[in-house]
């Protein structure tokens, strides 16, 4: 079967099916909290951040199906870094899509902004997004200071420099 895609930038109107796809089971246990998000609470975060400068969020929209299917989205954390975030629904993945959407992602946030890295936090027990990341051309981060990680996950980065040549 043939899975074409695209990234959607997310807009107001996006809020329940962000929603659902963030509170499917697959996804909530491979998020950093392992917990499900409520209405409440998603509320208060997607209104205030869908619009702001300092994000760039899409969801995955498959074409054969005409229903999205995933989630990317990239936080300025500062100046020179932004950090994404990915997720996808298990049935649309282990296909390779997550690599083609995390790369035409990346592309979108160094042309958005004039950022040198994207982050990735990735759990380390979270073997299918460090393999994802990798094959997307991002590298383990030796010294991940100052970039809101814990002990549970690793930091891999992706320069714009260093290998945008090999996206
Ligand atoms: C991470 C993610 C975006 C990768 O996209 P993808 O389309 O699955 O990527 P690929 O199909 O190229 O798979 C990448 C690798 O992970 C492996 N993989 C994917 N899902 C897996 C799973 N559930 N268990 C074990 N390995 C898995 C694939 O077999 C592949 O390994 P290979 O390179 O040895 O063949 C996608 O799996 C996803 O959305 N996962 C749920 C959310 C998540 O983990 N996000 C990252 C959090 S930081």
């Amino acid at each position: 079967m043939t899975l074409s895609w695209e990234l959607r930038e997310i807009g107001l109107d996006d809020m329940r099916v962000v929603f659902e796809l963030r509170n499917d089971p697959y996804i909530v246990e491979r998020s950093s909290s392992r917990k499900p998000i409520g209405w409440a609470e998603h509320d208060a975060w997607f209104s205030k951040s869908v619009e702001r400068e300092d994000q760039l969020a899409f969801l995955i929209d498959s074409l054969e199906e005409k229903k999205s299917v995933g989630v990317i989205r990239f936080e300025r954390v500062s100046e020179a870094d932004a950090v994404i975030s990915v997720y996808m629904i298990e049935r649309f993945t282990r296909r390779g899509i997550g690599v083609e959407v995390i790369r035409s992602g990346c592309e979108r946030a160094f042309s958005r902004w004039k950022i040198s890295r994207v982050l990735a936090n990735v759990r380390k027990d979270n073997v299918a997004g460090q393999k994802g990341f990798r094959k997307a051309g991002f590298h383990l981060l030796d010294d991940p200071v100052d970039s809101g990680h814990d002990d549970l996950h690793q930091v891999f980065f992706l320069g714009r420099y260093l290998e945008r040549g090999a996206l």
